[in-house]
């Protein structure tokens, strides 16, 4: 039906698009033969929805609370959408947003995404804190929430469900149900906009009557992969254990530099059978855990979180074998020990109140133009002493145990902030330990594609030795002109400490001329010292370097964020 030579670009253009990017084509067309057919247009955005007749509402606001960039992405393509259609917008982002506009807002539509376990992201605190602590009547509000979130943390987007519950309670009116959406959250959102849309085209805001309860999320995309390679990066004598994994994925996993896998680890056999057989329960007896079915030996081990669980598990779990226990974060098995159950069938109310295993994300380190049907990570053992007796982190031990040839499941988490710039800028990446993760993976892409611009890594361990992660990769970067510049810090090499930022200042004329010259600058790693060292160095080496005051030098610093040129991805 297609000319050759569109064909060859449409099949060009299909491949290299990700399934998001698919799902908006998808919807794109299809709002553009309706209007063709004069239903109406489709604007640019998630997924392109048919729109219904003009706005009787043309002024709203659109607020934003992201930590990764989904919510700020979904926000931005709304509001274009919406002034498309004759709307005037007003986007904000809550960091920016002046809580004291909040009593004189009409229409307000919301979208947040949840962090932590169960807390709105850090740029939304303040707002949170704000309509939570104050008593402000909001009664000229007429509102409607878009939560982003994952349904494998055990509260799923917890934040959104608190903005929407205390909105209505200071007296704003909902006029259109709270959205939930998985990772995947294109065609939730979408959904959610045209409710949003119907709402300010029906005389002046009406209430989206069609769907009264919160609507259910579509749910994500899930990969199998293999086990191909699990070797430890840290020779013979290093305190640390720092494994490069390598899964081999049949399915195209659609993924970009920057973004990360998200992993649900598995309880450890033995544990699962002493439970078992503490409690008197039947393995194979099969169980109803968050509207899935499991027996109870599966739900144990895939499912259920039976560490460290978190005080409301415990009070809950005291409420059910009716005893007293003290607010404390312990594992079951010790909770079934000191205060053991009457038997199998309280067992199974107990397993009822326990809470589903909570993901752990890894940056991925590798390419998808370099190393194609794989998709690698690079995880620290995470090591910790408790009452003198050394302990390890549930899903980095669990991963850094897994056998090659072994299955492992997981799903794409999307960072739409750390992305690569245009090939042609300069990139500087500051990414010691296993910061270095999705810099392997800029760094091989940018040399798949031929990128033009110039590469500067700086990484940093404990010793030389030992610790030095990729080295054989890195150096032949160096030899290959891959990698522009590369300075190393090893802490543990000499007396005094030196860590990435000490390199910095040494490098830090050379720094300036690439930030002045426009290079895009990345911080992957330890948030805490990590980050917010390497930060002040940075302030400090543009006030030094640029003949700028300090507040000259903190407004150029402001700026350089807003233009996406200095990235985190810190944990
Ligand atoms: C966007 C993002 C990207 C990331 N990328 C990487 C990466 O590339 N590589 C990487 O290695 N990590 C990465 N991480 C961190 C990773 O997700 C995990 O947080 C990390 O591996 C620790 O998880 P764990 O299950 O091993 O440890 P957990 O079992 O979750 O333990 C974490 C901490 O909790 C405390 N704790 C746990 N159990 C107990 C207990 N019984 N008693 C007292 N305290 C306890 C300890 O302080 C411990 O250190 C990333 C995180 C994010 C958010
Ligand atoms: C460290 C971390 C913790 C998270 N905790 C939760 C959570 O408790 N509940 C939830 O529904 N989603 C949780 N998420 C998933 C995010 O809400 C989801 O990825 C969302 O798309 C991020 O949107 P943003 O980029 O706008 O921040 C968490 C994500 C990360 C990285």
């Amino acid at each position: 039906m297609l000319a050759e030579h569109k064909l060859k670009a449409f099949q060009e253009l299909v491949t290299q698009s990700s399934r998001e990017e698919l799902i908006w084509m998808n919807g794109f067309l299809a709002g553009l033969v309706s209007a063709e057919n004069g239903v109406g247009a489709a604007g640019a955005g998630v997924t392109a929805v048919a729109q219904p007749a003009a706005p009787k509402v043309n002024k709203i606001s659109i607020l934003f609370g992201t930590e990764t960039g989904n919510s700020k992405k979904v926000a931005t393509e709304f509001a274009a959408q919406a002034k498309k259609q004759g709307v005037n917008v007003k986007l904000t982002s809550l960091d920016q947003y002046r809580v004291n506009d909040l009593a004189k807002e009409e229409y307000t539509f919301l979208v947040i995404s949840t962090q932590g376990d169960g807390e709105p992201p850090a740029t939304a605190k303040k707002f949170y804190d704000h309509i939570h602590q104050q008593n402000i009547a909001l009664d000229k509000m007429k509102f409607s929430v878009l939560a982003l979130g994952d349904t494998s943390y055990p509260l799923f987007c917890k934040a959104g469900e608190d903005v929407d519950t205390q909105l209505a309670k200071l007296g704003a009116k909902r006029v259109a149900p709270l959205q939930k959406c998985d990772t995947d959250y294109a065609t939730d959102a979408a959904a959610w906009f045209a409710n949003v849309m119907k709402v300010l085209s029906d005389q002046g805001g009406n209430t989206v009557t069609t769907s009264s309860a919160v609507a259910k999320p579509k749910g994500k995309k899930n990969y199998t992969g293999t086990i191909i390679t699990n070797l430890n990066l840290n020779d013979r004598g290093s305190g640390k254990q720092t494994h490069h994994i390598e899964i081999g994925v049949e399915d195209e996993v659609h993924y970009e530099p920057g973004d990360s896998i998200g992993l649900i680890p598995h309880n450890k056999k033995e544990t699962v059978d002493t439970i078992i057989a503490l409690t008197g329960a039947d393995a194979d007896t099969v169980i109803e855990f968050r509207k899935e079915r499991y027996t109870i030996a599966e739900a144990l081990t895939r499912k259920i979180n039976i560490i460290h669980l978190p005080e409301r598990v415990v009070k809950q779990y005291a409420s059910v074998i009716q005893q007293e226990i003290p607010d404390t974060r312990i594992d079951l098995l010790d909770l079934l020990r000191i205060y053991p159950v009457k038997d199998a069938g309280q067992f199974e109310q107990v397993l009822q109140v326990m809470e589903p295993i909570a993901p752990r994300l890894y940056s991925i380190s590798s390419s998808p133009e370099a190393h194609s049907g794989e998709v690698h990570i690079t995880v620290a053992r995470d090591k910790f002493i408790i009452n003198g007796e050394e302990k390890y982190g549930f899903c980095s031990d669990f991963l850094t145990h897994l056998d090659v040839d072994s299955n492992i499941d997981f799903y794409v988490h999307k960072n739409n902030q750390f992305k690569l710039p245009a090939a042609d800028k300069d990139v500087i990446m500051i990414g010691p330990g296993t910061g270095i993760a999705p810099f392997r993976s800029f760094i091989a892409q940018r040399d798949a594609v031929g990128a033009s611009g110039r590469n500067w890594l700086f990484f940093g361990d404990q010793k030389f030795t030992t610790d030095f992660l990729y080295q054989t990769e890195i150096q032949n970067w160096v030899d290959t002109s891959v990698l522009t510049r590369v300075n190393l810090a090893f802490s543990r090499d000499q007396k005094s400490k030196i860590y990435v930022q000490h390199k910095m200042l040494e490098q830090a004329d050379e720094l300036w001329q690439w930030i002045d010259n426009g290079a895009y600058i990345y911080i992957c790693g330890a948030k805490a010292p990590m980050s917010t060292d390497v930060e002040n160095t940075l302030l400090q080496i543009i006030e030094r370097y640029s003949g700028k005051s300090i507040g000259e030098a903190i407004a150029y610093f402001d700026k350089m964020k807003e233009e996406g040129r200095y990235l985190l991805d810190v944990y």
